[in-house]
């Protein structure tokens, strides 16, 4: 079964949108796999972020994670990966479509309410950066 890694950011948490979120992830029909609120220590933040390391941003972008409680989550079914990315919207959400989490919810590209895995291989090394494997549960053939 296909995973992925979301993550409410610090603005998402503060602006009390995780009900908001969750739901829109149960309603598509996708399982949530495990979850968590928690702070994101630095070292964390700058080994999710590595690959951002040569940006202008980086620090700040280290700093914003940091700031605040996020909501980790892992969450499964058919071609999640692509379809949550679609659901939450463009990255800056200026760009990002109305009915979109960002679209609705984010006004700036710094503070745009959630992250999601781009690609498979993003996935399992996301997955496996915020979550034990004993943190994640199955789900039982029969539902
Ligand atoms: P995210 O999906 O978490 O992955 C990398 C993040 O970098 C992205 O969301 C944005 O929040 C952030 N980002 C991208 N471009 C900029 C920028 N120009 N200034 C600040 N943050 C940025």
């Amino acid at each position: 079964m296909e995973k992925t890694f979301l993550m409410v950011k610090p603005d998402g948490v503060q602006r009390n949108v995780i009900g908001e979120i969750v739901s829109r992830f149960e309603r598509k029909g996708f399982q949530l796999a495990g979850a968590k609120l928690m702070s994101i220590p630095a070292e964390l933040a700058e080994q999710h972020y590595g690959e951002h390391k040569e940006r202008p941003f980086f620090g700040e972008l280290v700093e914003f994670i940091t700031s605040g409680p996020v909501f980790a989550m892992v969450w499964q079914g058919e071609n999640v990966i692509a379809t949550a990315r679609q659901m939450m919207g463009a990255t800056n959400p200026k760009d990002a479509a109305p009915g979109t989490i960002r679209g609705d919810f984010g006004l700036t590209v710094g503070k745009n309410i959630i992250h999601g895995s781009d690609s498979p291989e993003s996935a399992v090394r996301e997955i496996g950066l915020f979550f034990k494997e004993e943190e994640l549960v199955e789900y039982t053939k029969l539902m």
